[in-house]
């Protein structure tokens, strides 16, 4: 009979709990479910009696009431591009309220598509866990959450765009232990720190990463929150020196105050943090030292300490306890230095090692070969030099990322070695790898980006080398080489392609049909030739660099259609037909250089839509006709080359009225006629007037005195067309060239044109007198006013320009004496006035003494004195001035501000994608749907992004020195 009875007390049990979800509870979560849009019908369950064993819904044993709905979206957010299609969205409905028991609530990494936090939620009273983590909610976090007053565990990290007023409603969470607020924008809640001091001790795990925190008292005299072990600040804009209260919070495991603009030293006391596992203080301006303290820091698995300006020896922040367990060590972006010898080999546990960019040197060690849990080793940008062989490589098998880039290292591998890696991302940009086209690179099956720019390769590229590389291939860099052979016919079959860079090489035949993934195309300085291919441009193209090959054919019109080309290059080439006369409004053109080509046909009117036009250049082409009046809208035009074709009519007066921002404008050889508008004087920044070669009648506008940049010795400023590639280290640059006749000669000039005053008006029909007002641009170089009808007689301001290195004024009909003023001018080398009627005594003086070449005074008939042989009269007077010999200290000043250099980045769409400092920790982890192909090449960039415009600045001064 007991047992009898103990069978019944059994089945009155378990009948309950097959029959155990609650009526009104069941209404309720199907009324919820009912507010839900579910796609993929991940709620299908949700049928029937026995709402507790719907897939979600956890019940209390002995209550049946709902206790957990973990709703979280099952598809991975992280590695799934498609995982929004398992997501729940719609509307939250207040039913949940009747749940009330309801003591966990998991809705993370679904797509409530910027609602609000709906208020009810205040009033879940049992909730311990909210998660929303993901969940796109907006707006502001209700403070009625402060009810909730059970709760131990909240997530509202990155939701759609939440923001919070003042979190005082935070201290009535008595057994909160886990806050994670991460891109809840807490820009208004300025005294977060205090809140944090008043919430429970029983606060464990803190992220605020990318909320706009501004604020962070540095010391507190106590400090109550101690029993953190979990501290994240990330990617906030706090300005500060590390706060002294810190260095109390003793139980901390995890600390990442990265990419959160603190600056200062490391202090002493770190070393008072034992517990730490992880130290993250990447991306900020920390400096000095790495103190000794960090000794005591015996659990580190992580240290990254990169993109600061940490000084000393590579070793003082890798205490010897660390070296058996530590798995990621970023270092890279200091000013350390020492080498690798007698450590590197000892960290057998690592698995992300970047030291790129640091003074380090000596060999790289082979011990590097036995780090066998290696997957990210980036050495770039260091001294490190000598030989890498197989040995380095031996048990590398996880590899997926190998950066060497600049280091004059040699690479030596076997022909027939096997890699015992498959790299996704390769830099050896500036190492020795060839001259054989690495045949190693076949096993690579999975290259997303591969830079093996500069790297004295002379070698055919190989067929297998395109199919291997052609499901994955982002991005690809074999610039700066001698390369040579043909690329494939068509290469539409590489569908990730993006970035593709083979500029200065040797190959030859056709461009072939790309992929529409392509971003930026650079193949110029090649051999090239053949038409444009007919599908050639394909809509993404941001960059399309074609210059100096032997393409021909015309430029197809489709050129128009892409919206987001910016920079278009197709100079030196031999293009024939005409501009396409389809510009859109939408375009982005900002830089259009088409010279050196067969162009003909008149300058199409719709470039008036190209109102992103910085720089346009057609010089020596065909082409005829007037100039469109509709290009008076181009009005940030900054060079304007337009020299050395047919064109003509008069020079437009809205030259000078509408494009204020020119810099450059090179019309020369080409027949324009009538008068010099005294408008273009109105171009206050205009450094570069070359009018030569035209027929130009009249005399030189006396208001050519107001070009004021020519009148200041500070360059202005041209565009910098710089791109990027997300190459490794991979930034171009676009220089304008400009040729220009200066010291007799035809010079191009690139780099330093920013530092370049010139006026050239020779070769025209002017008449009249040289206006002194010109003796007012004190900063010009260069003043060529040969083969024209000037007479009257050379206005002595004019004479002693200081800076002048280059003055022609032969061929007129010039008079009078030459001006004494002239031997005062230091700087000029080029001297021509010869064949006019100039008179008297040569003047002599330091400079002239070193222009002693009778040629410079050569048809003028009543010139005397040395250098010529006829001697003056004994009535010429003597022209000699009192010359102190002015010092140098001018000319070195010039070197030094050409030296300065200066930028204006032209950072391209990709801009706004590298400054996301917040998805860089990701590294890897995150192939953020939307830029997936790019994404593993980017984060490199990424991890280098605060340093970049610095960094852009010294490759500048590096290329473009004198
Ligand atoms: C309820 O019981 C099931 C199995 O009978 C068990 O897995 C679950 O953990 C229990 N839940 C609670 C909240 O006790
Ligand atoms: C945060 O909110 C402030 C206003 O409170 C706003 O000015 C700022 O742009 C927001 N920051 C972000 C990153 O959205
Ligand atoms: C520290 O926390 C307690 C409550 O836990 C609070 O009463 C006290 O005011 C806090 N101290 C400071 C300085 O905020
Ligand atoms: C940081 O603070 C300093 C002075 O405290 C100030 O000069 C500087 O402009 C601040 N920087 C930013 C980016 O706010």
């Amino acid at each position: 009979m007991p047992t009898i009875l103990l069978h019944l007390i059994l089945w009155l049990l378990t009948a309950r709990n097959l029959d155990a979800c609650l009526g009104s509870e069941r209404q309720a979560l199907l009324n919820f479910k009912d507010g839900l849009k579910d796609p993929s019908d991940r709620l299908s369950s949700w049928k029937g009696k026995d709402c507790c064993r719907w897939k979600g819904v956890e019940c209390n044993n002995s209550t049946s009431g709902v206790l957990k709905l973990k709703l979280r979206n099952p598809c991975d957010y992280y590695m799934d591009p498609n995982y929004y299609k398992c997501s729940l969205s719609s509307e939250l409905r207040p039913s949940l309220v009747s749940l009330s028991e309801l003591a966990y609530l998991d809705l993370s990494i679904n797509d409530f598509g910027g609602i609000q936090i709906p208020s009810f939620i205040g009033s879940l009273k049992k909730l311990k866990y909210l998660n929303f983590s993901l969940a796109g909610f907006a707006g502001e976090v209700p403070p009625n959450l402060g009810n909730l007053s059970r709760l131990r565990y909240l997530d509202l990290s990155n939701t759609f765009s939440l923001f919070s007023g003042n979190l005082w409603w935070l201290t009535r969470l008595p057994f909160l232990k886990y806050l994670d607020f991460s891109t809840v924008n807490l820009t208004a809640a300025s005294d977060w720190l205090d809140v944090v001091n008043m919430m429970s001790p029983s606060l464990s795990v803190l992220h605020l990463s990318s909320c706009s925190l501004s604020s962070i008292p540095t010391s507190f005299s106590i400090v109550n929150f101690t029993s953190l072990t979990t501290l994240n600040l990330l990617d906030n804009s706090f300005n500060s020196t590390l706060p002294n209260w810190l260095w109390k919070l003793n139980s901390l495991t995890y600390l990442d105050l990265g990419a959160s603009m603190f600056h200062g030293p490391l202090p002493y006391a770190l070393g008072n943090l034992t517990s730490l596992n992880v130290l993250r203080l990447g991306q900020n301006n920390l400096e000095g030292n790495i103190p000794g303290s960090i000794r005591n820091l015996c659990r580190l698995t992580c240290l990254d300490l990169s993109q600061n300006n940490f000084t000393g020896n590579i070793t003082d922040p890798l205490p010897h306890c660390i070296w058996n367990d530590i798995k990621e060590l970023s270092l890279g972006d200091n000013k350390f230095y020492g080498n690798l010898s007698n450590w590197l080999k000892h960290m057998t546990s690592l698995t992300f090692l970047d030291l790129g960019k640091n003074q380090l040197d000596g060999p790289i060690p082979t011990g590097l070969g036995k780090l066998s849990e290696l997957t990210y080793l980036d050495l770039s940008y260091n001294s490190f030099a000598g030989v890498i062989t197989e040995v380095h490589f031996h048990n590398l098998t996880k590899l997926y990322l190998l950066i060497l880039s600049l280091n004059p290292l040699t690479v030596l591998l076997n022909q027939s070695w096997i890699p015992p890696f498959q790299l996704q991302i390769i830099g050896f940009r500036d190492c020795r790898l060839g001259p054989r086209f690495p045949p190693w690179l076949r096993w690579q099956t999975h290259i997303m980006t591969l830079d093996l720019s500069n790297t004295s390769i002379a070698d055919r590229v190989p067929d297998w080398f395109w199919n291997i590389t052609s499901s994955r291939l982002s991005v690809l860099d074999m610039s700066n080489n001698q390369l040579s052979g043909v690329l494939p016919s068509n290469m539409e079959f590489m569908a990730q392609l993006s970035v593709f860079e083979l500029s200065s090489n040797q190959l030859e035949g056709s461009i072939p049909s790309l992929p529409n993934s392509l971003t930026t195309l650079d193949v110029s300085k090649n051999s090239f030739s053949g038409p444009l291919p007919s599908n050639f441009m394909t809509p993404n193209l941001y960059a399309l660099l074609i210059s100096q090959n032997q393409i021909n054919g015309s430029i197809p019109p489709s050129v128009c259609q892409l919206q987001s080309l910016s920079l278009l290059d197709m100079s030196n080439n031999d293009l024939t037909g005409e501009l396409p006369n389809c510009w859109m409004e939408y375009s982005q053109l900002s830089l259009i250089d088409l010279s050196d080509n067969n162009l003909s046909g008149e300058i199409p009117g719709s470039v008036a839509n190209l109102s992103r036009l910085v720089s346009l250049n057609l010089d020596s082409n065909s082409f005829g006709g007037e100039l469109p009046s509709s290009m008076q809208q181009c009005t940030r035009l900054t060079f304007l080359d337009l020299g050395q074709n047919k064109l003509s009519g008069i020079i437009p007066t809205w030259i000078g009225e509408s494009l204020l921002n020119l810099v450059v404008l090179q019309l020369r050889s080409n027949m324009f006629f009538s008068d010099i508008p005294p408008q273009l004087a109105w171009l206050h920044g205009l450094q570069v007037l070359d009018l030569a070669g035209n027929n130009l009648s009249g005399s030189i506008p006396q208001s050519f005195g107001n070009f004021s940049a020519m009148a200041s010795r500070s360059p202005t400023k041209l565009p910098n067309f710089q791109y990027w590639t997300f190459g490794l280290y991979g930034d171009y640059y676009y220089n304008e060239r400009l040729h220009v006749m200066m010291k007799g000669q035809d010079e191009e000039y690139t780099k330093i044109l920013s530092f370049l005053k010139t006026i050239d008006l020779s070769d025209n029909y002017l008449t009249g007198q040289i206006p002194q007002e010109i003796g007012r641009l004190v900063a010009l170089k260069n003043l060529n006013l040969s083969r024209n009808l000037l007479s009257g007689k050379i206005p002595e301001m004019v004479s002693r320009i200081p800076e002048l290195e280059s003055l022609d004024l032969s061929f007129n009909e010039l008079s009078g004496s030459i001006p004494q003023g002239i031997s005062t001018v230091t700087f000029l080398s080029h001297l021509n006035l010869s064949y006019n009627n100039l008179s008297g005594r040569i003047p002599l003086g330091n400079q002239l003494q070193t222009l002693n070449d009778p040629s410079i005074y050569i048809g003028n008939a009543n010139l005397c004195g040395p250098p010529l042989t006829n001697s003056c009269s004994s009535s010429e007077p003597v022209p000699r001035e009192d010359l102190r010999h002015e010092d140098n200290a001018e000319r070195k000043w010039l070197y030094l501000s050409m030296s300065l250099g200066f930028i204006t980045g032209l950072w391209g769409l990709f801009i706004a994608l590298l400054l996301n400092s917040s998805w860089r920790r990701s590294y890897f982890l995150v192939l953020d749907n939307l830029f997936n192909q790019l994404y593993v090449a980017s984060a490199i960039f990424m991890a280098r992004l605060s340093r970049k415009h610095a960094e852009s600045r010294r490759n500048h001064q590096y290329r473009g020195g004198m």
